[in-house]
């Protein structure tokens, strides 16, 4: 049995932030931002909008496309780092707000590459026979983790969510996934701190090392990205499309030449969206099915970096 990936949603806030609107609050400027990251705007929830809300509206699409009920559901994975709240799971709010009542709901947690690591726990929980349909979302407000003075950070992030629904299916699907972790990297990108009771433990906002994890981001994606394309015995000629995490074009660019995917075949939304984390991924695939690129029998790389640090890559035949 395989896991087959059967439709997609995704949902952005309303809010637009442009990159004009951002040099009014801190010394930077549109051309700084769209040459060093390739961004010019990004959206914002709204007070009172929810992690667990971004994610209902994009699974509701994902499930319309689907032609599923939401009762068919039995798995309900959120990948995210900006939960609303420490417990329960973002996963059980959304399982609640969706009546999602036959699913088992949890949420992970690998920052950027979580949607990556979702879909390969996913996958093993729905090929092996337990499950057999799932939802998994990526969803974040980063927003409210951003220290809105600190122009080296503020200005690359953004909120959104995408979700996909999965089923199990005779025909593959997934074709491999392979994920990494390395702790010792966690300095270089992290919320240090948090608040507990009230009161604040250290700094509860993304702290950066950019250029850190640019270079550490360019030479693990198109390794992990072999590393699939191998399991499945297949070569970056294979690749119809690459959908990389989104977090700056320049990243984007170089993890495309060094795997040899050319750039049409590669699908970029960072410059509307900014980072949404853990949602970029799940969010370029919703755009790219929407807009009649990625086709059935496509074969899509999909490839997550990010915090922790972690990063995966999921090989996907659609
Ligand atoms: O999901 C993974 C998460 N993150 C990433 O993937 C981000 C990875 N890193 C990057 O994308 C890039 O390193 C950045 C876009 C963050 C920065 O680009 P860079 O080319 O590495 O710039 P830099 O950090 O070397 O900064 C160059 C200059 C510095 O000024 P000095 O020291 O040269 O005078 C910064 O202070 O740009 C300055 N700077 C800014 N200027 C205007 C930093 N942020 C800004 C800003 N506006 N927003």
């Amino acid at each position: 049995m395989f896991t087959k990936i059967i439709a997609t949603g995704s949902y952005l806030p309303e809010k637009v932030l442009t990159n004009d609107d951002l040099s009014k609050i801190v010394d930077t400027s549109d051309e700084w931002i769209r040459t060093r990251s390739g961004i010019r705007s990004r959206h914002i929830a709204a007070d009172g909008e929810e992690t667990s809300d971004l994610a209902v509206t994009a699974a509701t699409r994902a499930l319309a496309a689907s032609g599923l009920s939401v009762l068919d559901i039995d798995l309900l994975v959120v990948a995210t780092t900006t939960p609303d709240v420490i417990f329960p799971s973002t996963a059980c709010i959304v399982q609640d707000k969706l009546g999602a009542k036959n699913a088992v709901a949890f949420d992970i947690q690998a920052v950027c590459s979580g949607f990556v690591y979702a879909l390969s726990i996913v996958d093993r929980m729905v090929s092996t026979g337990q499950y057999k349909n799932a939802l998994v979302i990526g969803a974040e407000i980063y927003s409210r983790i951003l220290n809105w003075n600190d122009r080296t950070t503020c200005v690359l992030f953004g909120d959104g969510a995408g979700a996909v629904v999965v089923t199990r299916s005779e025909t593959p699907g997934i074709l491999a996934t392979k994920l990494h972790s390395d702790g010792s990297r966690r300095a270089i990108l992290n919320v240090p701190g948090h608040v507990r009771n009230g009161v604040v433990y250290g700094d509860p906002h993304v702290h950066m090392d950019g250029q850190a994890v640019f270079k550490m981001a360019v030479n693990v994606m198109a390794d992990v990205c072999n590393e699939t394309l191998a399991m499945a015995n297949m070569t970056a000629a294979d690749i119809d499309w690459l959908v990389p995490h989104q977090a700056n074009v320049r990243i984007i660019d170089a993890t495309g030449k060094k795997l040899g995917v050319a750039p049409e075949k590669t699908v970029v939304t960072v410059q509307g969206q900014g980072n949404t984390s853990a949602a970029s991924i799940p969010l370029a695939l919703d755009t790219a099915v929407r807009d009649g690129r990625i086709k059935a029998g496509d074969v899509v790389q999909t490839v997550g970096v990010g915090g922790g640090f972690t990063w995966g890559s999921a090989l996907i035949r659609w």
